[in-house]
């Protein structure tokens, strides 16, 4: 079944001040399946992060149809995109929006204020175990290093079992062992409950893990060649 179907996407951003708009996607095509995991490479600037917020509902295209689970995105109003987000996208943003009053442990549990889990203290203790983070359950994000921090959003954007996560940059400032750490995570995730992935990342070695890889350029999806 497919999960996720993009049809010719465009988004044109009207800069202020700017002479002409500049169009950032030009057409994307795309159709993810239940289950799989796709990474999202491209040059800096060529409209990765748009596209998740498209694929999101953060953002709206300029034109071109986004459908998750059969649902038309455009068809929908807000109230109904908040519930499809809390219940089914789990999201990793790029800075990563931790709420900086909150602690480790709060920030996690956020999304399960929302969509109301049962066994998410329980969730959340395991994740946090699992990318090393059980000491710091009381830290703030000010006390917190920048791959820790992002790790919690990790561990945030999976805490309501999504049925698809966006992550945008997850290993962007973690350390060799950290970063391999974090893609098997969402590797087993994906594995044993079936989460479908769109990862947008610079490392190869997490693309490499993906089912599939495509290159967003020129505004538009090219499927490379993924030594898998
Ligand atoms: N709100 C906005 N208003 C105007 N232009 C924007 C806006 N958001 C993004 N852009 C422009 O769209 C282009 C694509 O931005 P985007 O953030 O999607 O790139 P990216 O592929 O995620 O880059 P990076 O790898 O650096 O994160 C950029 O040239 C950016 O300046
Ligand atoms: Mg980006």
């Amino acid at each position: 079944m497919m999960l996720l179907q993009l049809t010719d996407i465009h988004k044109r951003y009207e800069s202020p001040g700017a002479v002409a708009a500049t169009e950032v996607l030009k057409g994307v095509t795309l159709r993810v399946k239940d289950g799989e995991s796709v990474a999202i490479v491209g040059p800096s600037g060529s409209g990765k992060s748009t596209l998740l917020n498209i694929i999101g509902s953060l953002d709206k295209p300029t034109s071109g149809r986004v459908l998750l689970n059969g649902q038309d995105l455009s068809q929908q109003d807000e109230k109904s995109l908040a519930a499809i987000r809390s219940r089914q996208i789990g999201f990793v943003f790029q800075l990563h929006h931790l709420l900086p009053q909150c602690t480790v442990l709060e920030n996690v549990l956020v999304p399960t204020l929302v969509a109301g889990r049962d066994g998410a203290a329980e969730r959340a203790d395991r994740l946090l175990e699992r990318v090393g983070l059980s000491g710091r359950l009381s830290y703030r994000p000010g006390q917190l290093s920048g791959g820790e921090r992002q790790r919690v959003a990790v561990v945030r954007a999976l805490i309501n079992a999504p049925k698809l996560l966006l992550a945008d940059e997850p290993t962007g400032s973690l350390d060799q062992a950290a970063s391999d750490n974090l893609a098997e995570l969402l590797v087993e995730l994906n594995h044993e409950e079936g989460t479908t992935l769109l990862v947008v990342t610079h490392s190869t070695d997490l693309a490499g893990r993906m089912d599939r890889m495509l290159e967003l350029t020129d505004g538009s999806l090219v499927e490379k060649d993924n030594l898998k």
